[in-house]
């Protein structure tokens, strides 16, 4: 097959990894004969930089013509400073909202070589697969919201949760799809013993599971208990949806049961139009330029990058695998080294890539 991926290194360790993904999209390309071009956009601190914009519109019109986006991080304290104009995160922000990314998809996968690595008991950890569905583009983030001075001289502030079911219905359906290629069980997570906008979220999700996934299971689960769940018993759950803010909470939650940021990728996706896919952590600028940064997120940000928005299911499956080998045989960045023995962050891509052309 045929296609464009945009690369946005961004600022910090985002260049260090995106680099080792790159080498293995090229390495997919040739060995499964596909036609991969590479285009390169700024976004964050370097493009503020170049050119005053954390997301120059030629950055746009590049992910506007890619079939999907590969991105590093944005951000670093060179950028911090509280009367800048604009902000590395904006770049985020903005790209989400211009290309309709609503749904942030987050594997949370514990390595059986890895499951040391976790604060959790390993009997707990071992054997933990969960897919979140986490809705990004709508509830209490971006609804109305205000402030305002009492009487009295006190503040008032507010902030809105508002779903309508158009929003709801997208994001169980993508979650309903992806259940039918696992375990087939899908877990909504609200709060409707007590919100409006929950109850309408369940009715929704009951109704679309019920008409269109018949063959796949549901539950729903409370968020309070859901919170004590995830780290009680996570090997219950195969696909959860939920609500922004929700999500956003169990998903850092979640990234526990793995063990380390360096580990985790992400998906934001929307109805049509490109994919965005990134590694969960940020620019790390306590250690970028030291060549240690752990690559295996971002890798395996471009092995979601090739099921969700190229199809190439056998593709990711060999470059996960190949990071499965390479743990399984014991090589370690710092981060994930306990103080052992660490390789460095280009050396663990050739480890990838050279266990990738041997399968
Ligand atoms: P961070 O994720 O960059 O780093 C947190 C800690 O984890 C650091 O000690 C870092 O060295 C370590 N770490 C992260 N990724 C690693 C990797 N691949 N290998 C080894 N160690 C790794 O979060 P932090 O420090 O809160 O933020 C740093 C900057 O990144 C800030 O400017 C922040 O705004 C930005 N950021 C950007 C994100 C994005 O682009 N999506 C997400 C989170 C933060
Ligand atoms: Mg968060």
């Amino acid at each position: 097959m045929r296609a464009q991926i945009a690369l946005l290194p961004g600022d910090g360790i985002g260049v260090e990894v995106v680099a080792e993904a790159e080498k293995l999209l090229q390495a997919v390309a040739k060995k499964f004969g596909h036609e991969f071009s590479f285009v390169r956009g700024l976004i964050g601190g370097c493009a503020i930089d170049a050119t005053g914009e954390a997301l120059p519109d030629e950055t746009l019109s590049i992910c506007r013509a890619s079939q999907a986006i590969l991105l590093g991080a944005v951000g670093g304290p060179k950028w911090d400073n509280p009367s800048a104009k604009t902000r590395p995160e904006a770049g985020l922000l903005k790209i989400r909202k211009e290309l309709g990314l609503f749904a942030n998809v987050r594997p949370i996968k514990a390595s059986p070589y890895l499951v040391q690595a976790s604060p959790l008991k390993t009997e707990i950890v071992a054997g933990v697969d969960i897919l979140f569905f986490r809705e990004l583009t709508g509830g209490l983030y971006f609804g109305e919201s205000g402030r305002k001075t009492n009487p009295d001289g006190s503040e008032t502030a507010f902030n809105t949760m508002i779903y309508s079911t158009h929003e709801i219905e997208r994001i169980v359906r993508l979650a309903g799809q992806a259940a039918r290629g696992r375990r087939k069980k899908v877990t909504s997570v609200d709060k409707a013993n007590v919100l409006e906008v929950s109850r309408l979220w369940r009715q929704t999700f009951d109704r679309v599971m019920q008409a269109e996934f018949p063959d796949v299971q549901t539950e729903h689960v409370l968020i309070d208990a859901m919170a004590m769940h995830l780290i009680s018993k996570p090997k219950n759950f195969d696909v959860v949806v939920t609500e922004n803010l929700f999500g956003d909470i169990l998903t850092d939650e979640g990234s526990m049961l793995p063990g380390s940021m360096g580990l985790l990728p992400s998906a934001s996706l929307g109805a049509d139009g490109p994919g965005l896919y990134e590694p969960i952590h940020g620019s790390a600028p306590d250690i970028a330029g030291k060549g240690i940064a752990n690559p295996l997120a971002t890798i395996l940000a471009a092995a979601m990058l090739l099921r969700h928005s190229l199809h190439l299911e056998t593709e990711a499956v060999a470059i996960e695998k190949a990071v499965d080998h390479v743990l399984s045989r014991g090589h370690r960045t710092a981060d994930i080294a306990g103080g052992g023995p660490a390789v460095s962050t280009v050396r663990m891509g050739e480890l990838v890539l050279e266990a990738f052309l041997a399968v």
